[in-house]
């Protein structure tokens, strides 16, 4: 898939790793620039490196407006506008509404769910001067049913899908879309533990009907589609992306079960 990004300009938290990296990547390849938001300095300053006309770095801690607003500021002066934003910055959490502590609870909202509003609230007014554009938050399947164990992060990111539609509304006159993105099981750093475990591994697979956990190029290429003019129709929607996984109504396989019974 080639969709030319020449001289569009785009805001990516979340930017320096994983699904963030890989839209960033896309974007850069393919003529587009980009202010990459992240804490991780190392690994954004390395983007710089790879491709230095064309992406730039800022430390930004997405709890931070003020530091979002200096990002957007940043692509303003390096590249005199802003066509659109993909929020990916987001840690995940584990426990129940009685295990969790109060601190991680409200870090995890802080960082997942005000972390998209803070960028979108700093992106829009530039996007506005530039003539409309595309904003893509990264949520989750798991903002769209729930989770063993994921109390916060399951609230956050279904905060993050419903503002999304709202922000597609309130912005479509402005010729602005917005939509989320809810992935499935993906590879990156945030997953990398837990599926380090074959235990584990082999259970979550078992759940997908593709039979594979999904990349971050895979996301990426739903992500800057969502972007381009080709997705010039969608707004305020969010679109799973998950190998089919929430496709099922986990009732047991009778067929299989029949099959292995020799029947
Ligand atoms: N990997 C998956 O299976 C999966 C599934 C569904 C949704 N997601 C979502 O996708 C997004 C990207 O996750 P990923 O899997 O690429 O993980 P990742 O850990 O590879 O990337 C997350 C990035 O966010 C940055 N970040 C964390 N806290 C930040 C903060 N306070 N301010 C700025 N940047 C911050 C990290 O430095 C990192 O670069 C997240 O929002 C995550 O919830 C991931």
């Amino acid at each position: 898939m080639d969709i030319d990004f020449s001289g569009k300009a785009y805001l990516v938290t979340g930017g320096a790793s994983g699904i963030g990296a890989a839209v960033v990547h896309y974007l850069a390849r393919h003529g587009g620039n980009v202010v990459v938001a992240d804490i991780n300095d190392e690994a954004g300053r390395q983007l710089v490196d790879t491709y230095p006309e064309q992406v730039a770095y800022h430390h930004t801690d997405v709890t931070d407006f003020a530091a979002l607003e200096e990002a957007c500021a940043l692509a303003a002066q390096r590249f005199g506008r802003l066509d659109g934003a993909v929020n990916s910055a987001g840690i995940g959490s584990l426990g129940n509404t009685l295990e969790i502590p109060l601190e991680d609870w409200r870090k995890v909202i802080d960082i997942d769910l005000h972390g998209v509003f803070h960028a979108c609230r700093a992106a829009l007014p530039l996007m506005l001067k530039s003539g409309g554009g595309s904003i893509v938050n990264i949520a989750s399947i798991s903002g769209v049913r729930g989770d063993h164990g994921f109390a916060a992060y399951n609230a956050a990111k279904a905060g993050v899908i419903n503002y999304s539609r709202t922000l597609g509304l309130d912005h479509a006159k402005d010729n602005i879309r917005a939509n989320a993105v809810c992935p499935g099981l993906i590879e990156t750093p945030l997953t990398a533990v837990p599926i380090s475990i074959d235990e584990v591994r082999n259970d979550w697979i078992s759940r997908i009907p593709l039979g594979r956990a999904g990349s971050p190029e895979d996301v990426a290429h739903l992500v800057v589609f969502l972007l381009s003019p080709a997705a010039s129709y969608i707004n305020g929607t969010a679109i799973v992306i998950d190998g089919g996984m929430g496709s099922s109504n986990n009732q047991p396989n009778l067929p299989g079960i029949i099959a292995d019974m020799g029947g």
